[in-house]
Formats: C-alpha cells, sequence, structure tokens
C-alpha cells in the first residue's frame, strides 16, 4: 500500500494515477474526499486527513509500505497557515510514518531549499528534509524546479490566451527553469521504486530556463498574438507584502518573492547530469503551451 499525501494537486494526482495504472495499492489522502472522486473510481482507497490533525496521519499510515509526500500550502492562510502545514504537519507526517513502520519515504522539497534562503517556504523545506533525514526512514527527497503548470501557465500565459493580455510580478526579468508536471511526476515514480535514489536528493528540472517575460512572449508567438504585459514594479509588490501579511500571509510571500533582485536566488536549472544519470524525454515549455491552445481550442468549439 502506498500512501498519497496531496493526492489531489497537480503531481499528486499524476503519481496516483500512475500507481493505479501500474496496478498498486494506492491510499488517497486529502481534505476533502469529493475532490478525489474519480481517484476512487480508479480503484484508490480516498482517506479524509489533514497534515494539521496528526491522529489523521497515523491513521493514514497505518499499513502503508511507502509514503509521498506531495501536499503543500505556500498560500494557506488562518489554521493552514504554512508554518502549519508545510512545517509542523509535515514533520508530523515523518514521525508518524516512521511510528507505523514505513519502508521508504518520498517528500517533494524545492529546487534551492536551504537554511540561508530569503524566502521562508524554501528555509521550511529544507528544515523538513533535515527531520526526514534524521527520521532514521529510508528517503528520498526531490527538489523539483517551477512546475509549468503554475508557473508559466496559471500565473502568466492562461491570461494571454483568455484575453491577450499578462500582469506580471516584478520586472519578469529573472531567468528561471520550467519544469511540466508530467516530468517531475516521472522522476516521483522513480523516487518511490528505484533503489538509485534511496537516501538522495535529487534536483528535478525541465530542459531550459526562461524569465517570465520570455514566457509571455512565447505564448503570444504560438497562439499567433501580441499580448500586453503589463508589471507590478518590485518596489509596489514588497509593499503588498507588508500590508498583507497579517491576514493574507501565502499571497504576502509571493508578493515577497516578486519583490526580490533576481539575484536573491537562483532559479536555473541545468538538466545534462540528471539526464545522463536518469534519461527520459523533457517536455520543452514550447510542447506544453502547444497543448494549452489546444486545450483552450477543443474548448471554444
Ligand atoms: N507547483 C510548483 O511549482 C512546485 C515547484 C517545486 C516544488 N513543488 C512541490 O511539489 C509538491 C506538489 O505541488 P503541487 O503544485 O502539485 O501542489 P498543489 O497542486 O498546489 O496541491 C496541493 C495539495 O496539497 C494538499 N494539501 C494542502 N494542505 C493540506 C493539508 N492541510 N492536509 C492535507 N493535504 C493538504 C491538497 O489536498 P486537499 O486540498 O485535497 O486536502 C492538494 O492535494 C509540493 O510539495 C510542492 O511544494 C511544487
Amino acid at each position: 500500500m502506498i500512501l498519497v499525501v496531496g493526492s489531489t494537486g497537480s503531481l499528486g494526482k499524476r503519481v496516483t494515477r500512475q500507481l493505479l495504472a501500474e496496478g498498486q495499492r494506492v491510499r488517497a489522502l486529502t481534505r476533502e474526499p469529493n475532490k478525489a472522486a474519480d481517484l476512487k473510481q480508479l480503484g484508490a482507497e480516498v482517506m479524509q486527513g489533514d497534515l494539521i490533525d496528526a491522529a489523521s496521519l497515523r491513521r493514514a499510515c497505518a499499513g502503508a509500505d511507502r509514503v509521498i509526500a506531495t501536499a503543500h500550502s505556500i498560500l494557506g492562510k488562518g489554521k493552514y497557515k504554512s508554518e502549519e502545514v508545510d512545517d509542523a504537519g509535515h514533520r508530523a507526517l515523518i514521525d508518524a510514518a516512521k511510528a507505523a513502520g514505513v519502508s521508504h519515504f518520498v517528500y517533494l522539497s524545492v529546487f534551492g531549499a536551504a537554511p540561508d534562503q530569503p524566502v521562508d517556504f524554501f528555509r521550511v523545506k529544507y528544515k523538513v528534509e533535515q527531520h526526514l533525514k534524521a527520521s532514521g526512514l529510508s528517503y528520498t527527497i526531490l527538489r523539483p524546479t517551477a512546475f509549468m503548470e503554475s508557473h508559466a501557465h496559471q500565473f502568466n500565459g492562461k491570461a494571454i490566451l483568455e484575453k491577450g493580455k499578462t500582469s506580471l510580478l516584478g520586472n519578469g526579468t529573472k531567468p528561471r527553469n520550467f519544469v511540466a508536471a508530467r516530468d517531475a511526476a516521472h522522476f516521483a515514480m522513480l523516487a518511490l521504486c528505484d533503489a538509485r535514489l534511496k537516501n538522495r536528493a535529487l534536483e528535478v528540472g525541465g530542459p531550459q530556463n526562461f524569465t517570465n517575460n520570455q514566457v509571455a512572449e512565447l505564448y503570444g508567438k504560438l497562439a499567433g498574438i501580441t499580448p500586453k504585459i503589463s508589471h507590478m514594479p518590485p518596489s509596489a509588490a514588497r509593499m503588498m507584502s507588508v500590508v498583507l501579511k497579517p491576514f493574507e500571509p501565502g499571497v504576502s510571500r509571493i508578493m515577497y518573492i516578486n519583490s526580490l533582485p533576481d539575484d536573491a536566488f537562483r532559479e536555473t536549472f541545468d538538466a545534462t547530469n540528471m539526464l545522463r544519470e536518469f534519461p527520459t524525454q523533457l517536455m520543452t515549455l514550447e510542447e506544453f503551451i502547444r497543448e494549452r491552445i489546444a486545450e483552450q481550442h477543443r474548448r471554444e468549439q
């Protein structure tokens, strides 16, 4: 039995579906079981649980052989603020897995997780990595770069396809790596079953680096339009981050990230070493955007 925490998410859903397609027994954890109705239909055991409820984590880990943690709450607030879910909640999950005798734990961290990161979320990911390493559990830590689904599409290109314009936080000039969730899921599957990844941390990224401005331009070029690209200046993003912090700590965090100078922390990635060891065909941003455009055309028909 494999426990997928975050089974309704962009990555978790892909992993759950692939595991089920392989004939694995899967327990899909979610706070809202109706969000996992499709997974239940495919044969998953859907279990209600919450990372801020340690008892539910103990129930979820009971009888699980492997666990993959693909949840996060970077935008969370109130009882679901990131500190509660991403820090305390994930440490409780690791403790529950250890107590239940789980044989392997896969943790989705983030590219750039480090103790001296300017952004708290990346420091928390590093802290949880350390907790996992110290737990005595067999583990694999994956550190993916920005998912194309959220960072290229949701926060940027989607508005270009729908309205011909996009509004970017910050100058949009920082080079970043984007990876398709499909490719991150491929490495998550390897992390669950490939012995070469036992007790290792692996950085996972896509084939190219782009700035947010270049992403917007590529959407425009492939859709055959000239998008209107506007920017919230870093100084305004910084002010918004301060104003929003007390009641919207997650949105405040995103504002803060986009207020930082381009060299505050690195987001570029070179896939050469990863591909040398684990060859696979990575999706390019152009292929990803063409898929989104084709989807849009289907919806409009
Ligand atoms: N997105 C990226 O660009 C990116 C980049 C690098 C690393 N990562 C990491 O990759 C992993 C997957 O990211 P994603 O973008 O696929 O996530 P996502 O689509 O935003 O989904 C988040 C998931 O977390 C679950 N979740 C949130 N709070 C929870 C709680 N209190 N208890 C239990 N589950 C909770 C949600 O489940 P329910 O709402 O159903 O409970 C949902 O399934 C995360 O660890 C993330 O930090 C993501």
